[in-house]
């Protein structure tokens, strides 16, 4: 992953933890009424992928542990990761795209139901993407992949020649005068690997993303509603299909591109058709970027305006989230595939101990407050969730004391500590296993390895019923707290 020059060490310091009565008086445990729904507290488990679901999208035991194992903390809320809204293959992610997956989600929600005692509202994040392939090897791109086109006759001076000959002087050209006859397209294809765009409407299911999506989110919402979910969370964040259709960088023309007022209607229309497929007392909410984190992409003013709409739609939550997306990624190597958080907008997104000036710890909630802000002079109450290094209890109160948000994301913290919410509001936080922001949790989900985290993962491996990853090596849930 990608880290600051600076690589200034950062030491999580979660400072003092409160006693039980503290905590029981702290904003950070008081309700909040989040649209039709009612969080018990203002905690909340933002969407991690686990990988731990089967290659066909279904729920798996693995995946009923990893979320009861969060479930036992008893956060207000927790997000299921990022689920497949397609009926297409897409590797072990979670798939909502076919009553199929059905009875698996809604064991899913029993299971989280039961381990929370019913105080956990859960919601499911509903994600679009494009496809991406691996980075090709040279030679096939050249053979097979690129497309010959008259610019690359005419700049090798081969207007009438065999097609094939056209490939082979291509593919012996040395890099300076590829760039020079290569489209930036065509150079990402071959140096990145192709990956499809909102703006390749010259692609007729490209094109007809505002007329398809609308219905496929609104489908995909009334499963996770059927299955018992308290809502949903759309994703409108880092890099995939919604989100890129958010970005400065959507220069479409079809009027779902260029100005923010334009950028923002696909989402909002997805919005509209969700809500008209579920129930009134099913909530619906969206996460997305407070900024892109790229060059020409969206900023706070764009986020502002986009939180203004979709308070004025009606969301019942605005999630905020940074960065994350595949333009500034890292070169993958021949035959893998470009990753979104291997760049500086990666960074930004899950920031790591090794940082600049800024730190680790907060990095998004100066922006998460002026959003806020922006939506409660529009006189809208929509609450707002902040996450990114989150893992102290007074620097999650002083955020809610400060009005800069609403709800607390902690997502690696709760998967380093899923009782954090549980001993913190008993008065246990010296109990608590701190998150050390190390990102070893995400270098395995870079490699869609079953994700762990090293502070327990290799502990008292051999307890009965321990289950251990597929390289036998790591137990895959957090091991129960030991009250003594
Ligand atoms: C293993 C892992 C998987 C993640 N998967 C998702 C995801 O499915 N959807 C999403 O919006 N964010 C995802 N994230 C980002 C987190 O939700 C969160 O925004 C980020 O980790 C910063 O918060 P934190 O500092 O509290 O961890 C993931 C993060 C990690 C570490
Ligand atoms: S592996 Fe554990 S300690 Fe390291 S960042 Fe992930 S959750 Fe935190």
């Amino acid at each position: 992953m990608w880290k600051p020059a600076q690589r200034i060490r950062f030491q999580a310091q979660p400072g003092r933890w409160p006693t039980r009565e503290e905590a029981t008086r702290a904003r950070l445990f008081q309700g909040i009424a989040l649209g039709p729904t009612w969080l018990e507290e203002r905690t909340w488990v933002p969407a991690m992928v686990p990988w731990r679901a089967t290659d066909t999208g279904f729920v798996t035991d693995d995946v009923l542990d990893w979320y009861r194992r969060f479930a036992e903390g008893r956060p207000g809320a927790i997000v299921v990761e990022a689920t497949g809204v397609r009926d297409v293959a897409s590797g072990p992610l979670l798939r909502i795209g076919d009553d199929r997956f059905l009875d698996g989600l809604k064991r899913l929600v029993d299971t989280v139901q039961k381990a929370s005692g019913g105080r956990t509202r859960l919601f499911i994040q509903l994600i679009d993407f494009l496809a991406i392939r691996r980075r090709p090897q040279r030679e096939k791109y050249f053979r097979r992949f690129l497309a010959i086109t008259p610019k690359h006759r005419e700049w090798l001076g081969m207007p009438d020649a065999p097609e094939e000959s056209v490939r082979a002087k291509l593919m012996d050209l040395p890099d300076d005068d590829l760039a020079g006859v290569l489209t930036r397209r065509e150079l990402d294809d071959l140096n990145i690997g192709f990956r499809e765009r909102v703006t390749d409407v010259h692609a007729q299911h490209i094109a007809e993303l505002p007329q398809t999506l609308p219905a496929i989110f609104a489908d995909a919402a009334g499963r996770a509603e059927f299955a018992g979910f308290d809502g949903v969370e759309l994703h409108y964040a880092h890099a995939y299909t919604m989100a890129s259709f958010l970005s400065a960088l959507n220069t479409r023309s079809d009027g779902y591109g260029g100005s923010p007022a334009q950028r923002v209607r696909l989402p909002l229309a997805v919005y509209q058709s969700v809500r008209s497929a579920v129930g009134q007392k099913f909530a619906v909410g969206c996460r997305f970027l407070t900024e892109d984190c790229i060059s020409g992409g969206s900023n706070v003013d764009d986020a502002v305006y986009f939180a203004l709409q979709f308070a004025r739609a009606g969301m019942d939550f605005l999630s905020l989230s940074r960065g994350g997306k595949f333009e500034d990624a890292k070169q993958p190597r021949v035959g893998e595939a470009a990753y979104p958080y291997t760049g500086p907008s990666g960074y930004e997104c899950m920031p790591q101990y090794l940082s600049d000036e800024l730190g680790p710890f907060g990095r998004n909630v100066e922006p998460v407050a002026r959003i806020r802000a922006a939506v409660r002079n529009g006189g809208f109450a929509t609450p707002v969730v902040v996450a990114g290094g989150i893992h102290g209890f007074q620097q999650a109160e002083r955020i809610l004391d400060d009005g800069k948000a609403d709800i607390i994301g902690f997502a690696r913290q709760a998967l380093a500590d899923p009782d954090w919410f549980a001993k913190v509001r008993e008065g246990r936080g010296d109990a608590v296993r701190v998150c050390e922001y190390t990102n070893y949790c995400e270098g395995l989900d870079q490699k869609h390895k079953q994700v762990t985290c090293q502070l327990w993962d290799r502990e008292a491996r051999d307890e009965r019923g321990v289950a251990l990853s597929k390289d036998g090596r790591r137990r895959l849930v957090a091991p129960a707290w030991d009250r003594r």
